[in-house]
């Protein structure tokens, strides 16, 4: 892809959809703004349609593409207009602000770039260190290593805010929206929600992220931190279909399910475990062809039968596959357990991962390097329980799956997933019957958030009091049997 356009994030709104955005924020907006500011306008998409959609409001634009600049200039009316070429990150916004009446609407589309995503293309489209000094929550974003330089951009523009009345709409990531409400939050002073509207941006931008339309306002007095973000479908949704809000300082996606299943939260029991992990998958696992286990390699491997245990990976689990012949070579049944053991008690093992042993050596992460050969993580009693129940950490949907012994071995996991060990079968599924109900379901849709590169995650699994929920889906059932019985 072009280096210049994702240094800078460019990805010009189409007019169409610049039009209809303006027509969705004019709706929410208690007065006609005198001003309309966009910080990074482009080629003035939003300017242009808040030209037609908000007359007599002054129009002010900036950008850093000269030639944008431009064509800027020439879409909009000159006499009420303003176009700049001026870099957000040493731009002197407390004064621009200052210099434009209120009421005023800031609107527009910042970049869509990360700094990892600027390491990449070598572009050093970044806020200086000075600039931010001392500003909490800017210097936060900056310091977590990679960050969205839109997150930056809002935060600094709500900074420049300070106590200034204004409405704010702008398309970003959804992760982007919901830090930003995080760190205002956090600094004591939340954002007046309006609302956030879900945007196509594969159809719109041909970028496969998940998007809003974010609206806030900014100088209102007495905002009620726990107020709800209203979250619609599509710009044309005028009947929000979830809620975004805090609970304990804790932003929840689905605020009315998460209310509703909050009497659940408390600590798994089982703990949820994830699974083992050895990074050398093409000496360790093993698949069956032509009657014989292969590794990797394509090399025929014959070990003592108590070294393999039957692997389920995060794809058989999201797709529910049913026995896949597909073997682990486990090196160790304890953290740490010293693999010289193998020498004496599994011979044709130590000699296959001897004969290996470069492939485990040559593991990037250092957590290998300060253990024993062969090495391996996640290992523990609970790796050799005979019932598990399991989840893809992977795929993003909730799909739980019940495991028991193949051919007297226990099924172990890879550490893309995570799971619950139990002894006994009975367990097992009462706790699948749990996880599958919908109570759980709407528990977990309700913490998640999918836009997030791995959503499901073990602090999220164990949020979860399973034991609560088994009781009370038993002594649900065990209503409705004598219900039943007694024909009431
Ligand atoms: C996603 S595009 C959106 C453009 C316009 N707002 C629109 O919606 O059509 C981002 C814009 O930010 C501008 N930009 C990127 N980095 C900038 C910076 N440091 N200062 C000012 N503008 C910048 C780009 O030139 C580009 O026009």
């Amino acid at each position: 892809m072009d280096a210049h356009r994702v240094t800078f994030g460019d990805w010009q709104t189409p007019p169409l959809l610049a039009r209809a955005v303006v027509d969705v924020v004019a709706r929410t907006l208690p007065e006609m703004p005198r001003a309309v500011l966009e910080p990074t306008c482009g080629v003035g998409a939003f300017l242009e349609a808040a030209a037609a959609r908000l007359p007599g409001a002054e129009l002010r634009g900036y950008d850093i593409n000269e030639a944008y600049v431009v064509e800027a200039r020439r879409r909009l009316p000159p006499d009420r207009s303003r176009v700049e070429t001026a870099d957000f990150f040493t731009m002197r916004w407390e004064e621009a602000l200052a210099s434009l009446p209120s009421p005023l609407l800031i609107l527009g589309n910042p970049p869509w770039v990360t700094s990892a995503g600027l390491g990449v293309t070598g572009g050093d489209n970044l806020p200086e260190k000075t600039n931010f000094k001392g500003a909490r929550g800017l210097d936060a974003i900056t310091g977590s290593g990679n960050f969205d330089i839109s997150e930056w951009m809002l935060v600094r523009l709500i900074d420049a805010l300070q106590d200034r009345p204004a409405t704010v709409a702008l398309l970003c990531k959804t992760a982007v929206a919901r830090r930003v409400i995080e760190i205002a939050h956090q600094r004591g002073r939340p954002l007046a929600p309006v609302g956030a509207w879900r945007i196509d941006s594969t159809y719109h931008f041909g970028a496969s992220v998940d998007a809003w339309l974010f609206v806030f306002r900014t100088g209102v007095a007495g905002v009620d931190p726990a107020q709800e973000w209203p979250i619609f479908a599509d710009l044309g949704a005028t009947v929000p279909t979830t809620s975004l809000g805090f609970d304990g300082g804790v932003l929840v996606g689905d605020y009315g399910r998460y209310t509703r299943t909050r009497h659940l939260a408390g600590v798994s029991s089982p703990e949820w475990r994830s699974g083992v992990k050895h990074d050398c998958a093409r000496v360790v696992e093993l698949v069956e062809r032509d009657g014989q286990w292969r590794n990797g390699f394509g090399e025929a491997v014959t070990l003592e039968p108590e070294s393999l245990f039957p692997l389920r990976k995060s794809s058989d689990v999201a797709n529910q596959r049913a026995n896949p012949a597909r073997r682990l070579v486990l090196t160790q049944s304890a953290l740490g357990e010293d693999t010289d053991r193998l020498r004496l008690a599994a011979p044709l093992t130590w000699e296959y991962l001897s004969r290996h042993r470069a492939h485990f050596d040559a593991r990037k992460s250092s957590i290998y390097s300060r253990g024993r050969a062969f090495s391996m993580f996640g290992v523990g009693p609970y790796t050799f329980a005979p019932w598990k129940v399991a989840v893809s950490g992977l795929y993003k949907r909730f799909a739980f799956s019940l495991y028991g012994p193949e051919d007297g071995r226990p099924v172990v996991l890879d550490d893309t997933c995570y799971f619950l060990s139990f002894s006994g079968e009975a367990a097992a599924s009462a706790a699948l019957r749990a996880l599958r109900s919908p109570e759980a379901q709407d528990f977990f849709e309700s913490r998640v958030f999918w836009d997030e590169k791995r959503p499901i995650r073990k602090t999220l699994l164990q949020a979860l009091d399973l034991r609560r929920l088994t009781a009370s889906l038993e002594e649900g059932t065990s209503t409705l049997a004598t219900s039943s019985r007694t024909g009431s």
